[in-house]
């Protein structure tokens, strides 16, 4: 079945305390507008899929490469809001059992994924690696490349600036520590237990 491209909403975002209210209102009015450009652009591509012709090419390429910038942004964004909430809750289970496997116990891994957000600018990932079961924190500074291929995503922080100059200016790694602070990992455990897009 195709699904359409519909905005989610975040319970608790607006509330989350990395940022303040007006920041992340204006964090989700972005989002909107590229669900809203995704819906256009995939009307678009339809409507000319079966009538194409020599010139209408160059569309179809313009409309395809904006196509992949903004469905990775819908996707890294709600990857991103879900895990943020006033109050952190700490990963259990199976996902608890795979960070301590990876990087010894939890304290290891939060103080590599805030090194990984350190020094990246783009987006900082913790990723399931499907070919070996291990988990990474990666960083990639596109929109539109993930950090590995046959990995899959299960924590994402946006480190664009966007996400926090209004609130923190230069001094990025207080927004960082913020990040760290309200980390939601129950998403993060559905994700990691294939329960979860
Ligand atoms: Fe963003």
């Amino acid at each position: 079945m195709v699904r359409v491209l519909e905005p989610k909403t975040f319970p608790g975002l607006l509330d989350s305390k990395v940022v303040s209210r007006g920041t992340m209102e204006e964090h989700y009015k972005l989002y909107l507008s590229h669900v809203q450009k995704g819906q256009d652009l995939t009307e678009r591509l339809t409507q000319i899929q079966c009538t194409r012709s020599t010139a209408q090419a160059t569309e179809i390429a313009n409309l395809k490469g904006d196509l992949t910038f903004v469905l990775s942004a819908v996707r890294n964004h709600e990857i991103y809001f879900d895990i943020l909430a006033a109050q952190g809750t700490p990963p259990t289970g199976k996902l608890l059992e795979a960070i301590c496997a990876c990087f010894g116990n939890l304290d290891n891994y939060l103080k590599d994924l805030r090194q990984t957000a350190r020094t990246c600018r783009g987006w900082t990932w913790t990723m399931l690696d499907e070919c070996t079961g291990r988990l990474w924190n990666l960083p990639s500074q596109q929109m539109a490349s993930g950090p590995l291929w046959k990995a899959r995503p299960l924590l994402a922080v946006d480190l664009f600036e966007h996400a926090f100059f209004g609130d923190y200016g230069l001094h990025r790694m207080d927004y960082i520590d913020a990040v760290m602070t309200h980390l939601n990992f129950k998403p993060v455990e559905s994700r990691y237990l294939g329960v979860a897009g």
